[in-house]
């Protein structure tokens, strides 16, 4: 315990924490554990990601991250490094951050995983805590833990890295470890301000070790630590992301409703929300939630629920009412276009949600493959997310276009479609861009919009569940 808490000394003989996997989690945590003073060997076998890092250059866009980088190459208290047996050999707790990928079928693939497992088992030269924080289904720690034991029997030792021995690690004289889940809650955008400012801090936990190891290193972070089983702490992080998936598909279901009888979601929304046991945050109607976590976590509780044999109704209907919200947009657009076959259509947003530059499960990008189907010339902006979006769309000129800005996006266009949420997008002078264009049509998938405003400007504006009364129920109650 003496090294772990005299993390401020900074010294470097002092062992430092891993991080395996410089991903979206494992590069925050990692710098967010160097901004609380720890040494943190920032490991991954991407060879290409941690080159970068060495550079001092952020692997992708995150909102201050850039600059705990920069402080934490120079302060020495971040190493990256691509020599992940050498990492978990110097260290005692290693936070496992790699990818857990969707299978076909939905379950969570956990090689990566698996594969992290038997390299912490051939470079265990002591006591380790193993700390689980990609969002895995529950049991996977116990799975962690049998690879490990099993193969810290059997794999031959591998470096002895920081001048250790490893030659601990032989047949049936493995050194003691624990597995411990502690789920991230990281959003993207906001990972660097969620890692400093949590609600709280999950741990499930086997050992008063492991309780006491990861109590203290979050101990600067003031917030309530709820400590469980390793099962209970890996279930929460699954619930917790199922939950917002609900809460944004019911009030999808409702915005649908909304448009159908005529009134306005977003007053729904403020008026449910202010009930606390309801909450206004995560109520906002639009195209549907993509991303990297949403998406998959959801499809992999449906599995594990079914799996056992728990029926998982609710959570496919909160998928099937996510993957209809792209049609929902579709339809406003047909309606307001009737034919799209040649029609020149801005996207102004590719990114899943604002402040990245992340276009996974991108509700925009299905948008843009939609339209694309029908026959539509897309026009594409971005602030961030450009680059990643050409890889999947690449530029056909005058079928398929990137601009600079929306401004340029929008020149001509017979509508402007709205898909991510930026701030930028609020505050565009929408008269010039309505001026701008061929017809000015305005579908906001995300509702930023004030409807009174964008038609005072001109605009044949529609939204996501704030259509006012529909025509044939206005002129029946005239
Ligand atoms: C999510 C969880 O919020 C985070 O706690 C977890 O650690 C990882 O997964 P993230 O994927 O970064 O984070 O994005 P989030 O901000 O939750 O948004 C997810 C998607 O839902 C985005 O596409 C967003 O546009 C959409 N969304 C969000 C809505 O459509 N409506 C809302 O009210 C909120």
């Amino acid at each position: 315990m003496a090294a772990v808490r005299d993390r401020k000394s900074g010294s470097p003989d002092k062992e430092p924490i891993a991080v395996l996997g410089m991903g979206h989690v494992g590069l925050p945590t990692a710098l967010g554990f160097a901004e609380l003073g720890w040494q943190v060997l920032g490991a991954d076998d991407a060879v290409d990601k941690i080159d970068q890092l060495k550079t001092g250059k952020a692997t992708f866009y995150e909102p201050e991250m850039q600059d705990l980088l920069t402080k934490h190459l120079a302060s020495g208290r971040f190493q990256p490094t691509k020599d992940v047996d050498a990492a978990i050999a110097a260290a005692r707790v290693v936070f496992v951050c790699v990818g857990t990928p969707q299978r076909e079928d939905g379950a969570a693939d956990l090689s990566q995983i698996e594969a992290v497992a038997r390299t912490i088992a051939r470079n265990l030269n002591g006591y380790k805590l193993v700390v689980e924080k990609s969002t895995v289904p529950a049991s996977t720690a116990e799975r962690i833990k049998r690879t490990i034991e099993r193969y810290a029997r059997t794999e031959p030792s591998a470096n002895g890295a920081n001048g250790r021995s490893t030659r601990s690690a032989v047949k049936g004289a493995a050194p003691r470890f624990d597995v411990a889940s502690n789920p991230e809650f990281l959003q993207e955008g906001k990972a660097i301000q969620n890692f400093f400012h949590p609600e709280r801090i999950v741990i499930g936990v086997e050992s008063d070790q492991a309780r006491e190891l990861l109590e203290a290193i979050y101990q600067p972070l003031k917030c309530p630590i709820v400590v469980t089983d390793l099962a209970t702490s890996e279930l929460i992080k699954h619930s917790a992301n199922a939950f917002l998936s609900t809460k944004i598909s019911f009030i999808n279901m409702i915005s649908d409703i909304c448009d159908a009888v005529g009134a306005d979601v977003s007053s729904v929304a403020r008026g449910i929300g202010l009930d606390p046991r309801i909450g206004q945050q995560f109520l906002s109607a639009g195209i549907g939630f993509g991303g990297y976590c949403f998406p998959k976590d959801l499809k992999a509780l449906i599995y594990l629920a079914e799996e056992h044999g728990v029926p998982s109704g609710i959570l496919r209907a909160v998928e099937e009412v996510n993957l209809r919200r792209i049609e929902v947009l579709m339809e406003k657009l047909r309606h307001a276009l009737w034919v799209l076959q040649g029609k020149k259509v801005a996207v102004l947003g590719l990114a899943f949600k604002p402040l990245t530059d992340d276009i996974r499960e991108s509700p925009a990008l299905r948008v843009v493959g939609e339209l694309l189907k029908e026959g539509a010339v897309v026009r594409l902006y971005d602030p961030e997310a450009i680059p990643a979006a050409q890889q999947v769309y690449p530029e056909a000129a005058g079928r398929l276009d990137y601009f600079r800005s929306a401004y340029e996006a929008a020149r001509g266009a017979h509508a402007v479609v709205i898909t991510t949420e930026w701030e930028e997008f609020r505050r565009l002078n929408w008269k010039k861009v309505q001026e701008s264009m061929e017809v000015p049509v305005l579908i906001d998938g995300r509702n930023i919009l004030d409807p009174s405003a964008m038609r005072d400007a001109g605009f044949e504006y529609f939204s996501m569940g704030r259509g006012g009364r529909p025509a044939v129920l206005a002129a029946s109650t005239k």
